[in-house]
């Protein structure tokens, strides 16, 4: 099986960031609650586990707890913050909430480490961790030794290195802690034993392998957004069962410029069977005079699973469906249910008439990133691997207001514009997602010796982590200046162009 690093999730803010180290490391790891039954901790098998951060105190009645079998285990064990404290409180030490001021702390902290700990061997003495915790201990548990510490804090760090179990009321996941990716190394290859000999090309080979065996003479389905978890999960799947994959790529009319040509290029030479449907025309016409943002919304979503179901009956039933859902989906679902702000279309909104046996999720257990580097690994296009993120009702919700083919024609033009000059300018890693809108409104202006009355684009460059918030990105004035002649000049029915300098929230990322 390989072998496999078990976090143990108490839900705290930066779990997935915890995975996502890890595996940078080349150890793969799997995130699970933290009440995980400890018959199925047994199964698993770990190498050692991590246990997260959360935002409960311990002794909170109801607060997450982990079962106490796990510590018999003879499995080393990184509790991080809450983790930290579990540990303390589990193996007998005392965890108190922090009066006052005192031995609360949040942000950047000045800490010292015991450099003779596995935990922090070969690094700085001192060096500036981020901490966020409420609660501290105040007795070590027995068998443990204060391992670092800070003003507020004589234990910002414990361990009992003969049981092999660490624990840390600092993040060592977040890129302010200084060197806290050494640490989780140290932990990782020194105290748990790793070998770090996890890689993508190793994934690709057992996924096929375990896809083939799964598959066997069957057929799957999977719709194809032109999106890079829908690319890299057919690539995968194309690879493992050849032409017993049927992927529908419905385009809506609605993408960028060239884009439905690209991505059909993308698979034009491998073994499957692709089916484009050409479906713009429908979608236009019931996008007709609707300015309204979510009606277009729910229009677009509904028009996609009528086109769907139709190309089903045509392929009859089939065995699998396959969906390009990936980790931080699978981390992150059940979750509590926020506002909705805007109603979400994914390509993966199932229709209901398309009859299969089950649904395969070949990506699951990939980070966004690991998707791109699979992706490269089964020789698709950068272009498409690294791809930024594009909504499921496309363009649509880039017109601003009622969407007509000819608004559609200026706002591809533009934005293509901007994207090769972000391009030229080596920039588009500025930027985490960039393009142009059409706003709904025209305005006058002065062509030659004539009065225009014409749009206005926007332009839009967004920094951010994880979309729910973003900042605008400070482009360089003879960028935008670049953009903004050549919109002018050379897509006809514009003449104003505007640069968006609002954050998310209070904006957000799409226009509708
Ligand atoms: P907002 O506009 O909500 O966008 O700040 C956050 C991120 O989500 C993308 N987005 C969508 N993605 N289907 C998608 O698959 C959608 O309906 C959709 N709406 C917004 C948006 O491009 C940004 O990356």
């Amino acid at each position: 099986m390989g072998q496999r690093v078990l976090i143990l999730d108490f839900g705290g803010q930066y779990n997935q960031l915890i995975a996502r180290r890890v595996r940078e490391c080349g150890v793969y790891c799997e995130v699970h609650p933290g009440d995980l039954a400890l018959e199925a901790i047994r199964d698993f098998d770990p190498l050692g586990i991590i246990f997260t951060g959360g935002p409960g105190s311990v002794y909170e009645p109801g607060a997450p707890d982990v079962d106490p079998g796990v510590f018999s285990l003879g499995t080393p064990i990184l509790g991080i913050c809450y983790g930290c404290q579990l540990l303390a409180r589990h193996l007998g030490g005392t965890v108190l909430p922090a009066q006052g001021d005192s031995a609360r702390e949040y942000g950047k902290t000045e800490t010292f480490f015991n450099t003779r700990s596995a935990l922090f061997h070969g690094l700085p003495e001192r060096g500036i961790v981020w901490m966020s915790h409420g609660d501290y201990i105040s007795r070590l548990p027995e068998g443990f030794c204060a391992m670092a510490r800070s003003a507020a804090c004589p234990s910002a760090a414990m361990g009992d290195e003969k049981r092999r179990f660490y624990g840390v009321q600092f993040h060592p996941e977040v890129s302010h802690t200084e060197n806290g990716r050494d640490m989780l190394r140290n932990f990782l290859f020194s105290v748990c034993g790793a070998n770090g000999d996890w890689s993508m090309a190793g994934f690709r080979e057992k996924a096929v392998r375990e896809l083939r065996e799964k598959i066997g003479g069957g057929r799957v389905l999977l719709a194809l957004s032109g999106g890079v978890d829908s690319a890299v999960c057919a690539a995968l799947l194309s690879e493992a069962v050849g032409r017993q994959l049927i992927c529908v790529f419905v385009d809506h009319g609605l993408l960028r410029k060239d884009e439905g040509d690209q991505v059909e290029a993308a698979f034009a030479h491998r073994d499957l069977r692709f089916v484009r449907i050409c479906a713009a025309d429908r979608f236009l016409s019931r996008l007709a005079g609707i300015s309204e943002p979510e009606q277009k919304r729910k229009i677009i979503g509904e028009e996609f699973i009528h086109v769907f179901e139709e190309v089903g009956r045509e392929i009859g039933s089939v065995d699998f469906l396959a969906q390009g859902t990936i980790y931080p989906d699978v981390i992150e679902s059940g979750s509590g249910s926020a506002a909705v702000i805007k109603s979400h279309h994914n390509v993966g909104g199932l229709p209901e008439n398309v009859r299969f046996r089950e649904i395969i999720e070949p990506l699951r257990m990939l980070f966004k990133d690991e998707v791109r580097q699979l992706g490269r690994e089964l020789g698709l296009p950068e272009a498409l691997v690294d791809r930024q993120p594009f909504p499921g009702p496309g363009l649509a919700i880039r017109v601003i207001g009622d969407v007509t083919e000819d608004k559609l024609r200026l706002l591809r033009e533009a934005d293509a514009i901007f994207r090769q000059e972000m391009d030229a300018a080596g920039l588009s890693a500025a930027a985490n997602q960039y393009f142009a809108a059409l706003t709904n409104m025209r305005t006058v202006g002065v062509m030659g010796d004539g009065r225009s009355y014409d749009y206005a684009v926007a332009l839009r460059a967004v920094a951010t982590e994880d979309f729910m918030t973003a900042d605008w990105v400070r482009l360089p004035y003879e960028l935008l200046d670049r953009v903004s002649n050549r919109v002018v000049n050379e897509v006809t029915g514009v003449n104003r162009v505007f640069y968006d300098i609002t954050a998310k929230p209070p904006s957000t990322v799409e226009y509708e």
